[in-house]
């Protein structure tokens, strides 16, 4: 398994670090979304004590062989604006997937896509790495601009590939090839 990077990746005005306690405020500001719980760990509306965990929970995400799970923070200030995860389960076999949730509070300021770019730039770091996948819900446009920025290309729609939600869902499959 890969370490954790010694300089903190960072793209634009984000960069991607180690979460610490102080990030249950952010974790509060997600669990309001409606969406987020349902494709990860944290509880639907999570008091602090369940925020807490589930900051808890990421800082364990390396060392359980599930994958890095970078808090998202502003550069300047550290303040942390969300979650994004470079995902192990395909490390075997050279891939790699990226997921990202960012707090309601940050979005729409180009976070999410500042926070891809800096996560692409690292896992090309890492040698035995050559594919990138982000599987999104084809009703999900902002999140299909984020990959699409980072240079992700659609490969297919992979039809009842998940359970979101209690419901099946389609899911299309995005991916980033190692170029050189
Ligand atoms: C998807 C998500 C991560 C985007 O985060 P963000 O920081 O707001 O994204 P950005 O500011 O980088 O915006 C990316 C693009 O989407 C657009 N966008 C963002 N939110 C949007 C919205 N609600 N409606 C329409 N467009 C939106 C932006 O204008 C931008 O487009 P551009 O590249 O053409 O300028 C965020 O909405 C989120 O956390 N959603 C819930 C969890 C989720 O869906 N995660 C991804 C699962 S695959």
């Amino acid at each position: 398994m890969p370490s954790w990077p010694d300089v903190a990746p960072r793209h634009g005005r984000v960069v991607l670090r180690e979460f610490e306690p102080g990030d249950v405020d952010m974790a509060l500001d997600l669990a309001t979304d409606p969406y987020v719980p349902l494709i990860g760990t944290l509880p639907a509306h999570a008091d602090r004590d369940q925020a807490s965990a589930w900051v808890e929970q990421q800082r364990r995400r390396l060392t359980e062989g599930v994958g890095f799970a970078f808090a998202i923070a502003d550069h300047s200030t550290g303040k942390a604006l969300g979650l994004i995860g470079l995902w192990l389960s395909g490390w075997p076999h050279g891939r790699a997937s990226v997921g990202y949730s960012v707090a309601p509070l940050a979005r729409r300021t180009g976070v999410a896509t500042d926070a891809l770019r800096a996560l692409v730039d690292f896992a090309w770091t890492i040698p035995e790495l050559f594919r990138l996948e982000a599987y999104i819900e084809p009703f999900n446009t902002p999140s299909q601009r984020v990959v699409r920025r980072a240079g992700f290309e659609v490969e297919g729609l992979l039809r009842s590939h998940q359970e979101i939600g209690g419901a099946r869902r389609d899911l299309l499959l995005y991916s980033l090839i190692r170029l050189e």
